[in-house]
C-alpha cells in the first residue's frame, strides 16, 4: 500500500502537536494519558483514591502552613495520600507550595502530585478591576489579558489551579456577588467567560497555564431577593435561554473545571443534583474536566435539610461531584459507604480519574515543581507592563454616567478639592477578592490626582465624613482591619469633618467627591437591602453641592446602586468600580481628560429598589405600557415610579457625541442558509477623539414561546477620532436567532425580526426582516 507523502506529514505534524500539547512523547497524547492513569490506578488503594477528592484550604493553624509543628494533622494527611489538592492564601509563597508538593513526592506513597489553587478573580498581584467593572469595558481582548497576567503572576507564585471565572449571570443589586459578575447579559456574558477561559488556560502546554474553573454552577446569581446563599428556582427555559449560556460557553472553550454552587436547583442542591452535574453538564454539553464543591458546600447540605452526612456525601458523589472542598466528608464517608455498597468503586474510580486526568493535562507527573520556580516569582508578578495594562483597562472600565456643562474634564491648572472618605485610601481601591494583593501598594486617588497635576498645592484634601453614621453596620463589612477607612483613629466630630471639607471646598474651582461603597461592602456574604450611597456620604455631597461649585461625583461601587437624586443634582458623575491595582491614575487619566471614557454598563442601575430586578431584555407581557408613558391603569407597570432603569444596560457617556444613521439591511429576508447584514453610520460630533461600543440587538418578534423585547446579539468597540464617521456592519446569521424552545430544542423559527442598533440598549435605531 503506498501512503501519501501528505498524510505522513499531517501524522508527524499531529504527533508534534500531541507531545507538545501535553508535554509528553508519544502518538495519541489521551491514549497515553489514558495507560497512564489507569496504570496508576491500579496500584492505588480505595483510601488513596478517596484521598485524591479530598481538597484542603491552608488553615493558619496547620503547622504544616505556619512551619511551627512537624507531623502536623495536614502533614500527616499528605504522607498517607489522603490530600488531593490545597488552595488558600496562605499558600502565597513559591517555597511553601514546593515544600507541601515535597511531602506529596518524597513521602507519601505513590508520590502523585497536588493541585495548588487560589481565587484568581480579577488578577493576582496585579489586580484589574473587579469583573463587573472589567466586562464594562467591553474589550474582549483586554479581558484575555488579564487573565493571562493573572496566570502568569499566580503560576509564578506556584499555583495551578484558579477559581475564575465566576460566570453567574446577574439581575439582583441587592446580591453582593454581583461585583464578581459579568452583569446580565448572556451573551455578553458567554464572550467574557470564553475570553477569561482562554487567558487562564492556553493549551496548558506552558508553566504559565493554569486551570480554570467556571463557578458557580448553576444559578447562584438567582438568589431570592439578592440575599446571598438564598434559593433560586426557576423554569427550565429561563435556565437555558438566560442563565446557563456562560456556563456553556465556558465549557465549549474547554475550562477544565466546575465548581458546584450553594444553591439549590429545582429543589435539589447543586451539589448533589445529578441532572445539573451529570446530565447538563456531561452529557449535554460533554464536559470532561472535574467538579469541586463549593466551600464545605457538601456539608452544608445536611443545613438544606436533605440528608445526614453520609446521606449527602453519597448524592455528591453520585451526582457527578469529583472533590469535596474543605468539608472532608468524601474522606470520611466514602469507604463506608462503598462497603455498605451505597456507591460503588467505579463511583470512586470515575471521580479519581478526572482529577488525576486534569494533574496529568498540567504536566505535573512530568514535573510536579513545573509552577514552583522561585526565579519567576521574583521577575513575573506585578511588572511594569502589567501595570500599564492594569491601567489602560481600568480606565476603560469607567462609565460616566453624566457630564452637564462639559464638568469633565478638568484642568490641570485649575484649584481642587478632592474630598471623600475613599479619596485618600489604598486598600479600597483593589474591591473584593484581592487576597494576593499587597494592599499598601496601590495609591490613593489624592497622590495620583497630585502625580498627574506636578503641583501639590493645587489639589487640597478633607475626608469629609465617615462612610456611614452607623458604627455597627461599618464594622459588619470591614470585616478586616487592612480596609477600615480610620473611624478607629479619627479624633474629630462628624461635624469638624464637615467643616473642614466645606472650608477646602469654598477655596476651589471644583469639588471632586470620591464617595460610594467600601470595598467590602460588596462580594461575597455582601448583600444590600438599600442600595442608596450610605447616609454619611449623602450628608456630605447635599451639603458640598450647595456651596454652588461645580461637584464631580467619583463613585466607587461594586454594584449599581441608585442614583436618582445624584443624577437630577450632581452635574457630572463617574462611576469608577473598584479598578484594582491602578485605580487612582486611572481616575487621574480619566478626570484630567489624556483617556476619554468609553465604558459601558453590562448590568441596569435601577432608579429604585423596588424595580429589582430591572433588565433589558424582560419579556414585553401582554400589557406593555405605552411607548413614552410612564404609567397608564391597567398596564403592567407602578404607581410611583416608571418601568424604565435610571441607567439602561450599555449605556455610559463619552466626553465626545456618537451620531447613529439609520440601520440599513442589505435584504428584507434570509433563508436559513443565508445572512443578512446589517450596517449603520456612527459618526464623531464632538471635539474629542473617542472610543464607542456599537451594539446589535435583536427580536425575535413571533416566537413559539414568549421572547426577550431585545438581546445583545454582538458589538463592535470602534475608535474614531473628532469629525469622523465609520460604518459598522454586522452579519445576522440564522444560529444568531436560536433559542430553547418549550420542549428545549435549540433551534430558530421563521417569523419577523427586528434588529436594533445603538450606543446602548434603550437607545437604537430599528429596522425589520423575515427570516424563511
Ligand atoms: C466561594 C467561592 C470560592 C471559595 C473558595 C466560597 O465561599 O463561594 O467562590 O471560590 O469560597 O475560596
Amino acid at each position: 500500500m503506498k501512503i501519501k507523502p501528505t498524510l505522513i506529514f499531517a501524522c508527524i505534524f499531529i504527533t508534534f502537536l500531541g507531545c507538545n500539547t501535553l508535554n509528553i512523547k508519544g502518538n495519541d497524547p489521551n491514549k497515553e494519558m489514558d495507560n497512564f492513569i489507569a496504570k496508576l490506578m491500579k496500584e492505588m488503594t480505595i483510601e488513596e483514591k478517596i484521598g485524591q477528592l479530598n481538597l484542603l484550604v491552608a488553615n493558619a493553624d496547620d503547622g504544616l502552613i505556619t512551619g511551627e509543628a512537624q507531623n502536623s494533622n495536614l502533614e500527616l494527611k499528605i504522607k498517607k495520600g489522603e490530600v488531593g489538592g490545597m488552595f488558600g492564601s496562605r499558600l502565597k509563597s513559591v517555597k511553601k507550595i514546593r515544600q507541601i508538593q515535597q511531602l506529596a513526592m518524597e513521602e507519601s506513597r505513590l508520590k502523585i502530585p497536588l493541585l495548588f489553587g487560589l481565587d484568581v478573580i480579577h488578577g493576582y498581584e496585579t489586580v484589574f478591576p473587579i469583573p463587573l467593572g472589567l466586562a464594562a469595558s467591553w474589550d474582549m481582548q483586554a479581558i484575555e489579558k488579564s487573565a493571562r497576567i493573572a496566570a502568569i503572576e499566580a503560576s509564578a507564585n506556584g499555583l495551578c489551579w484558579v477559581f475564575s471565572p465566576m460566570v453567574d449571570i446577574c439581575r439582583d443589586p441587592r446580591w453582593g456577588r454581583i461585583a464578581e459578575s459579568a452583569g446580565e447579559d448572556p451573551y455578553l456574558g458567554s464572550e467574557i467567560a470564553k475570553a477569561m477561559v482562554r487567558g487562564y488556560q492556553g493549551d496548558f502546554s506552558r508553566s504559565d497555564n493554569v486551570l480554570a474553573c467556571i463557578k458557580h454552577f448553576a444559578l447562584y446569581g438567582a438568589a431570592e431577593a439578592g440575599r446571598d446563599y438564598n434559593t433560586t428556582d426557576m423554569s427550565r427555559l429561563r435556565m437555558y435561554n438566560e442563565y446557563f449560556p456562560p456556563y456553556k460557553a465556558a465549557v465549549d472553550a474547554g475550562a477544565g473545571s466546575v465548581m458546584a454552587s450553594f444553591n439549590d436547583v429545582d429543589g435539589i442542591p447543586a451539589t448533589a443534583n445529578p441532572w445539573l452535574m451529570t446530565e447538563v453538564l456531561r452529557k449535554q454539553w460533554g464536559f470532561n474536566g472535574f467538579v469541586v464543591s463549593d466551600y464545605t458546600g457538601i456539608d452544608e447540605m445536611i443545613q438544606h435539610g436533605i440528608g445526614d452526612s453520609m446521606e449527602v456525601s453519597v448524592r455528591t458523589l453520585k451526582a457527578g461531584v469529583d472533590m469535596d472542598m474543605v468539608s472532608e466528608y468524601f474522606l470520611k464517608n466514602l469507604k463506608t459507604a462503598l462497603n455498605e455498597g451505597k456507591v460503588s468503586e467505579r463511583d470512586i474510580d470515575s471521580a479519581c480519574r478526572r482529577i488525576l486526568e486534569a494533574k496529568y493535562k498540567l504536566g505535573l507527573f512530568q514535573n510536579p515543581y513545573k509552577y514552583c520556580d522561585a526565579e519567576r516569582a521574583k521577575t513575573e508578578v506585578y511588572t511594569d507592563e502589567h501595570h500599564a495594562a492594569a491601567r489602560k483597562i481600568a480606565s476603560e472600565s469607567f462609565v460616566l454616567f453624566k457630564n452637564s456643562k462639559n464638568t469633565l474634564p478638568l484642568k490641570k491648572s485649575g484649584n481642587i478639592a478632592l474630598v471623600g472618605p475613599l479619596a485618600n485610601n489604598r486598600a479600597n481601591m483593589l474591591g473584593t477578592w484581592s487576597i494576593a494583593a499587597d494592599f499598601d501598594k496601590p495609591a490613593t486617588l489624592l497622590e495620583a490626582l497630585r502625580t498627574a497635576v506636578g503641583n501639590s498645592t493645587n489639589i487640597r484634601y478633607a475626608k469629609g465624613s465617615h462612610l456611614t453614621t452607623d458604627s455597627v453596620l461599618e464594622a459588619r463589612f470591614v470585616r478586616d482591619k487592612r480596609w477600615s477607612l480610620g473611624r478607629e483613629s479619627e479624633k474629630r466630630s462628624d461635624t469638624e469633618m464637615l467643616n473642614e471639607a466645606l472650608h477646602i471646598a469654598s477655596q476651589s474651582d471644583v469639588i471632586v467627591a470620591a464617595l460610594g461603597e467600601s470595598a467590602e461592602m460588596s462580594g461575597e456574604s455582601s448583600s444590600r437591602s438599600d442600595l442608596n450611597i450610605p447616609d454619611a456620604q449623602q450628608t456630605l455631597l447635599k451639603e458640598l453641592l450647595k456651596t454652588g461649585k461645580p461637584v464631580v461625583l467619583v463613585l466607587f461601587t461594586g454594584r449599581p446602586l441608585t442614583l436618582t437624586w445624584e443624577n437630577e443634582h450632581v452635574p457630572a458623575i463617574l462611576n469608577v468600580w473598584f479598578g484594582g491595582s491602578e485605580t487612582a491614575s486611572a481616575i487621574a487619566d480619566v478626570l484630567f481628560g489624556d483617556v476619554n471614557p468609553s465604558g459601558k454598563l453590562t448590568v441596569s442601575f435601577p432608579k429604585n429598589v423596588g424595580q429589582i430586578p430591572v433588565y433589558y431584555n424582560h419579556k414585553n407581557t401582554g400589557r406593555p405600557m405605552p411607548k413614552g408613558q410612564n404609567f397608564t391603569k391597567f398596564r403592567t407597570g407602578y404607581l410611583d415610579v416608571d418601568n424604565e432603569p435610571l441607567y439602561p444596560f450599555g449605556f455610559g457617556l463619552s466626553y465626545t457625541q456618537f451620531e447613529y444613521s439609520d440601520v440599513k439591511l442589505n435584504a428584507s429576508e434570509m433563508t436559513r442558509q443565508g445572512k443578512i447584514t446589517a450596517s449603520v453610520t456612527v459618526s464623531n460630533r464632538g471635539k474629542y477623539d473617542g472610543k464607542e461600543v456599537v451594539q446589535l440587538y435583536i427580536r425575535d418578534m413571533e416566537g413559539s414561546i414568549t421572547r426577550p423585547v431585545k438581546e445583545l446579539k454582538g458589538f463592535q468597540k470602534i475608535f474614531l477620532q473628532a469629525g469622523e464617521s465609520k460604518t459598522v456592519s454586522f452579519d445576522i446569521t440564522p444560529e444568531m436567532l436560536k433559542f430553547y424552545n418549550y420542549d428545549l430544542e435549540y433551534i430558530c423559527e421563521a417569523g419577523e425580526f427586528s434588529v436594533m442598533i445603538g450606543g446602548n440598549s434603550r437607545d437604537v435605531k430599528t429596522a425589520r426582516f423575515r427570516l424563511k
